[in-house]
């Protein structure tokens, strides 16, 4: 695996793959890999034939009082894990190869970007859709491949290929969870041991909610108050509980036809963690993302 830290080294590296035809597969990340990152390269290494991640720390999708100068970074153990997964290049810009001086360009995706983690994270999205945007610049891949645990982050993604006509496919691939549930998260890691008994409460919170609609349940706001009731039982406190339409993130009363989207919010401890179910009843059954 070869680590590139300029775009001109990843686009003479890229070309002759391009001109020969080869499919590139790209997994953005920001590092600090886990399973859930695994499973994205191990997509875009079995479905492509040039697998490259991306491993930047993006400043910009970080808030003034957010964790930037904390996040954890460990390059030679990611490069190990990347390397032993098949990818073929870790491109590992520093910050000034992304946002060189006099950088002056935000991408803002509206509609989508702008509830839920919109509403917590002024900005965020903001960053994500301008680095996201640069990178498909800079790798050109034929898929792009990013977790349906960041679910909302998902659909920004979408909306921004489709309205900026970037030719690229974005595959959002299923969450992956520790044994107990917790969804896996780089944030994971500032977690003690008596906070990481608690985190455990958003995915409880989901379970319970699924099985009252699989019981029938349809009011939006009971089945909130059911994951509310959850998320209390290990005292986690939500920025959110939202039941929203899948593709819109637009609120919603009943849980009727249309899929909808359950996502949580909730700071536990020190880190600030996120979660989400599909809810659908279209089958007559709730479906886990
Ligand atoms: O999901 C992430 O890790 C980041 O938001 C992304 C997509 C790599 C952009 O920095």
């Amino acid at each position: 695996m070869r680590i590139v830290r300029t775009v001109e080294e990843l686009r003479a590296l890229l070309k002759p793959e391009r001109l020969a035809e080869r499919t590139i597969g790209l997994v953005p990340t920001m590092g600090a890999f886990h399973a859930g990152h695994r499973s994205l390269m191990e997509r875009a290494v079995v479905a492509n034939d040039v697998a490259v991640v991306s491993l930047f720390v993006n400043p910009t999708q970080f808030g003034p009082s957010e964790d930037l100068g904390a996040y954890p970074r460990d390059e030679a153990r990611d490069a190990e894990i990347a390397a032993a997964a098949g990818v073929d290049l870790l491109f590992a810009p520093p910050v000034e190869e992304v946002y060189p001086d006099g950088f002056a360009t935000t991408v803002r995706v509206g509609g989508v970007s702008e509830p839920l983690e919109g509403a917590h994270r002024p900005g965020h999205f903001d960053g994500v859709a301008t680095v996201v945007a640069k990178l498909l610049n800079m790798v050109g891949p034929d898929v792009a491949y990013f977790g349906q645990k960041d679910a909302q982050q998902a659909l920004v993604i979408r909306r921004l290929v489709r309205d900026l006509n970037i030719p690229a496919r974005i595959e959002i691939c299923p969450i992956v969870r520790e044994r107990d549930g917790l969804a896996m998260s780089s944030r994971n890691v500032y977690l003690g041991a008596e906070d990481r008994a608690r985190a455990v409460a958003l995915r409880r919170a989901l379970t319970a909610a699924e099985q009252a609609v699989a019981a029938g349940e349809r009011d939006a706001a009971a089945v909130s108050a059911i994951a509310r009731t959850a998320l209390a039982q290990h005292a986690v406190e939500p920025e959110y509980v939202a039941l929203v339409g899948a593709d819109t993130l637009a609120p919603i009363e009943r849980i009727d036809g249309e899929d909808v989207l359950l996502a949580v919010a909730a700071r536990v401890g020190p880190a600030r963690l996120i979660d989400n179910v599909i809810l659908s009843t279209t089958d007559g059954a709730p479906q886990t993302a």
